[in-house]
Formats: C-alpha cells, structure tokens, sequence
C-alpha cells in the first residue's frame, strides 16, 4: 500500500475535527478483519452508516488507491498512487465566493465543522468504460452550501482544483489548462447523494484520491468528481469544465452515465468492474448509473442526448 508510507494524521485534517456527535474513532485495532486495513499506524474513522449505500460488495483498498485518474499526477493510472505522496495537505483551505452570503477562505476545519461525517458506499463509473464501488466518507455538499448562504441569482456551482506545480508533477504538461475545473447546476449539488468525501475505507482521504477533500457526484460520470478541491463558486452561468474545454464534443456538462448516448468514440452500454479480473466483470452500465430512481426527475423534460 504505496499511500500508507504517506499518510500520516500530520497530513489530515486535525482529529478532533472528525468528531461529532455521529462520528467517533475507534482504537487502532479496531475494524481490520481486511487484511488491507491492518495498519497500526492509523486510527480508523467511523462514520454512521447511510441509507444511500448501495448493498454491492466494496472494491478492495488496493484497487482504490492505486488505479486511479488525475492528471495533476501525471496521466498513468498509477502515476498518482507514484507522486501524489509529496502533497502538502496541511493546511488546507478553500475559497468560497461569488453568490454566497458569507464568502471568505475557509479553512478545512471551518468548511467541515458540524457536518455530520457518513459513510456512503456509492458506485463509481468511469468515463472511460469501467467502474469501481467505493466507500467513502463525507458529508452532503448541500450541508457547506446551506451554511454559506446561496444567494437568489445564483444557479450553478463551481469547483477549482489546487495549483502548486512544484508538487504536482503533471501540472508541469501544459496539455489542460490548470486549474481542473468542474462544475454543477445548483440543484445537482444540493441533491443529497452529492457529497464532499474527506476519507475512504474509514480513514481519512488518500492523496491520490483528491486529499484531503474532492467532491463525489455518483450518477455522473467520474471526472465530474473533482479532487482536492480550493475553491468554489456560486455563479449565475453555466461554469468552464475542463474536458468540455478540451474537448467540447466529447464531453458535455451534464455527463450523467447514460448507457444509451454513447461516447463519440466507444460504447457506453456496458462497464469493465476493475478487480473482477481480464474476462470476468463485463456488466450492463445502469441509467444515472443506478441512481435514477432518486436524480430522473432532475433533469425532467430535457434532452439527455443535446445535454450529454
Ligand atoms: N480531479 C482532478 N483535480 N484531476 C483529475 O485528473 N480526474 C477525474 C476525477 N477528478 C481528475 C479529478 C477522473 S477522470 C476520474 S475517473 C476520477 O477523478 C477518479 O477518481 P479516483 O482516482 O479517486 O477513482
């Protein structure tokens, strides 16, 4: 496990933040029936358990940590899991501005405080064809946006990843135009499966999953989850998006998993599980990615083909 030589609470958020009244941290030896999970070093996080989980067995940690997209890194798989180890996570605060009633820079701590920590099992699909079910832990995106305040006029949000090149190897290719950028339609990001994940596997986020804070969106495509997030934007315009910047008519806005509106370039009926070997693992990707039950009627009446 590459990220365990890295992550030390010295990195994370400071314990006492994970703390509330629904969460709590068990002892070291506590939860390691996974054989991945033993290590003394860390303090697991309990998080309460979410109704929103689904009941699909978890990806193991090492699938997690090691097979994974961004770019700030470098663009191997596991070029993140290789690099990302140099991170500084600590400190760590986000700007929230533009149409908000309190606007400012908040420090980890602050954006995180009272927010109840849950786990959420969510599936995970790729863009590129292959999916993952991870258990993270977060909180509702909705929870931070309420208690900043959205003001009337505003309609989408905007997320900024950081920019610190001496770090981040990749940003070295001018090949995106960094920052990472994404962004949702305000009701996308009040919908309570859109959450802020600040760990995985009940501890706190590894550095290449987008420490110590990215966002989850689980019916869209997996680019649409920014990582190690600096900044967010209440806006009125529909924001720039990285890949639709790059390339506009590959990847749209919206990008919800949608089996029936294929990429220009390959199928998106079906999805390779990684974990579940070469030949084994193929399965029918599912509208909204399984969520279509609680996020259809978010998008009632438009064209899902025009809004990829
Ligand atoms: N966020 C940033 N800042 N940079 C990236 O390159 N890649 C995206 C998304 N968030 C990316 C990012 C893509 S393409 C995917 S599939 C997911 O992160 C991968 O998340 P994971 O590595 O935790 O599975």
């Amino acid at each position: 496990m590459r990220f365990r030589n890295d992550l030390t609470w010295a990195d994370v958020t400071p314990r006492p933040l994970w703390l509330n009244r629904r969460v709590m941290l068990a002892g070291a030896g506590a939860l390691l029936a996974t054989p991945a999970l033993a290590t003394p070093a860390l303090a697991r996080i309990e998080a309460a358990k979410s109704a929103f989980s689904t009941t699909d067995a978890p990806n193991s940690l090492e699938d997690i940590t090691t097979y994974n997209n961004f770019y700030e890194f470098g663009t191997g798989k596991e070029d993140p899991a290789t690099y990302a180890g140099g991170l500084t996570t600590d400190p760590w605060s986000i700007v929230i501005d533009g149409l908000v009633d309190k606007p400012g820079t908040y420090d980890l701590a602050d954006v995180m405080k009272d927010q109840p920590l849950e786990e959420r099992i969510y599936r995970f699909r790729c863009v590129e064809a292959w999916s993952m079910i991870v258990p993270w832990i977060g909180f509702e995106m909705a929870g931070l946006l309420n208690r900043v305040g959205v003001q009337p006029g505003a309609k989408f949000v905007a997320f900024e990843t950081l920019v610190r090149p001496e770090e981040m190897p990749g940003q070295s290719s001018p090949f995106i135009e960094w920052p990472y950028r994404e962004g949702l339609r305000l009701d996308e990001a009040m919908h309570p499966l859109t959450i802020l994940a600040t760990g995985l596997y009940g501890e706190p986020m590894p550095k290449q999953n987008g420490a110590p804070i990215r966002l989850v969106v689980p019916w869209k495509y997996g680019f649409k989850s920014i990582k190690s997030i600096v900044k967010i934007s209440l806006v009125a315009e529909m924001p720039k998006t990285t890949w639709n910047m790059l390339q506009p008519g590959e990847y749209g806005f919206y990008s919800n998993v949608n089996p029936t509106v294929d990429h220009p370039r390959w199928s998106q009926a079906s999805e390779r599980r990684i974990g579940s070997g070469l030949f084994g693992g193929r399965q029918d990707t599912l509208m909204f990615n399984g969520y279509e039950e609680q996020v259809a009627s978010l998008y009632a009446g438009q064209d899902l083909a025009a809004d990829y």
